[in-house]
C-alpha cells in the first residue's frame, strides 16, 4: 500500500516526451486503446494555464466535452467552475485534466486497459505542470494516483504528499468528490466539495508562502 508512501509515488517523473508540445501532439493523434475507435470525435487532452499552481483531474469526457475538445464544459464542468470561483480563482490560473482522454461511449467507467494505456499522458502532463496542489476528482484519479484501493469517500478532503513533478518536489494531493456525484447527491454532498476546496486552497496559500 503506498497510500502514505511518497517514496513510491515519485519513483519515475522524467517525461517520456521532450515537450509538451511533443506530448499534446502525440496524445491527440493517439489511437493506441478500444477509446480511439469507440466513437470518440477528439480526444480531450486538457485546458488551463501551463504555470498553474492548481491542478484538477478528473475522470475523462463526456458527451460535451467530446463535441468541444475541452474538459469540464458539461453540467460538472459549470460546477466545476462555481466551485474554483468559490476559492477565489479563475478556471484560466488552473489546469485542468482528466484521467482518460478520449470519451468513454454511453458515459461508461473507463476501463482498467484504458486508464493504463492513457496514464503516460496524463503522468507527463503532471510532471511538466508540477503544480503545487493537485486535487483529484472522483475515485479513479484518486485511485490513480495514490496507487490505492481505498474510496474516495474515506480520503476526501484530505492532503496527501505526492512530488509528481519532473522536479521530484514535494506537492500536495487533494481528493474530492467528483463533481457529477456532487450534482447527483445533492447538498450535504456540495457542502463537502466547498470544504475540501477550502483543504486546497489553504494548502496552496501555505505552499506560496513558504516560497
Ligand atoms: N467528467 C470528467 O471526469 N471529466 C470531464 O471532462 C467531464 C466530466
Amino acid at each position: 500500500m503506498s497510500l502514505l508512501d511518497p517514496e513510491e509515488l515519485t519513483s519515475s517523473h522524467a517525461p517520456t516526451w521532450a515537450s509538451w508540445d511533443d506530448l499534446e501532439r502525440e496524445a491527440l493523434g493517439c489511437t493506441k486503446c478500444p477509446l480511439a475507435s469507440a466513437g470518440r470525435t477528439q480526444v480531450v487532452f486538457g485546458v488551463g494555464a501551463r504555470d498553474a499552481d492548481l491542478v484538477f483531474v478528473g475522470e475523462g469526457p463526456g458527451a460535451e466535452e467530446d463535441k468541444q475538445g475541452i474538459p469540464f464544459v458539461g453540467r460538472a464542468g459549470k460546477l466545476l467552475t462555481q466551485l474554483i470561483e468559490g476559492i477565489g480563482m479563475t478556471r484560466d490560473e488552473v489546469y485542468i485534466a482528466n484521467v482518460v482522454k478520449c470519451r468513454p461511449p454511453g458515459n461508461r467507467d473507463p476501463e482498467p486497459i484504458e486508464i493504463e494505456t492513457c496514464r503516460p499522458y496524463l503522468e507527463a502532463q503532471l510532471a511538466f505542470l508540477e503544480a503545487n496542489v493537485i486535487m483529484t476528482l472522483g475515485n479513479f484519479a484518486t485511485k490513480l494516483l495514490l496507487d490505492t484501493k481505498i474510496g474516495i469517500t474515506k480520503l476526501r478532503g484530505q492532503e496527501f504528499e505526492v512530488a509528481l513533478g519532473k522536479s521530484g518536489e514535494k506537492q500536495v494531493l487533494v481528493p474530492t468528490l467528483h463533481p457529477a456525484a456532487v450534482l447527483r447527491n445533492g447538498g450535504p454532498a456540495l457542502a463537502q466539495a466547498r470544504s475540501d476546496f477550502v483543504v486546497a486552497k489553504r494548502a496552496l496559500a501555505r505552499r506560496l508562502e513558504a516560497r
